[in-house]
């Protein structure tokens, strides 16, 4: 029988105490990551909800692209990289987002995207859901369609999901 997606998650990821900062408790998915069954299983279950749905994977800097690029070989889509401002060469739409001290923000190509393409985002955290959100905004200003979002962890108290609604959102464990 397999194993369920959640007990591989708690098994294969290494909880930090204190880190970024006190009190916080951060879930370190990089042991999933670097094993090969944990690898192929969160892809394949992350994108699984999707199938049929989407013709091209947004990956967000940094371990989304991880997911995304792997997500895209597998089910045979290309690869499109949201990054962090100041590090895409061309002409691009930026979306700021905030964060807990200022803000940050995001940039897409304008043309890495053709309009009317049904993008899947995929990210490894969902928290206050103004990463996603931002993507969210750049894909539709590139005359895209989001198809829906696939997070490994969802941090359900920070409300990402009401955040990006009405988009169909999809997570494999709840923290
Ligand atoms: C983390 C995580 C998500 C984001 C979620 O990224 O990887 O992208 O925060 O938070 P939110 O839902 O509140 O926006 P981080 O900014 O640490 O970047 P990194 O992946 O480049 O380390």
């Amino acid at each position: 029988r397999q194993e369920p997606i959640s007990d591989l998650l708690d098994r294969l990821s290494e909880v930090v105490p204190d880190y970024p900062k006190p009190g916080i408790s951060f879930k370190d998915l990089t042991p999933v990551f670097a094993d090969a069954a944990g690898l192929k299983r969160i892809v394949d279950e992350v994108v699984a909800p999707f199938a049929g749905e989407f013709d091209v994977i947004a990956g967000l800097e940094a371990r989304g692209f991880v997911l995304a690029a792997a997500g895209a070989y597998a089910t045979g889509t290309g690869m499109v990289t949201v990054r962090k401002a100041g590090k895409l060469p061309r002409a691009v739409f930026t979306e700021e987002y905030l964060l807990e001290y200022g803000t940050a923000a995001l940039e897409l190509h304008t043309d890495d995207v053709a309009p009317g393409t049904r993008v899947l985002i995929l990210d490894d955290v969902l928290a206050t859901g103004g990463t996603v959100g931002s993507a969210v905004k750049l894909i539709e200003r590139a005359g895209a369609h989001v198809a829906g979002v696939g997070v490994i962890l969802e941090l359900e108290e920070l409300g990402g999901r009401k955040q990006l609604e009405p988009h169909h959102v999809h997570s494999l464990q709840l923290v």
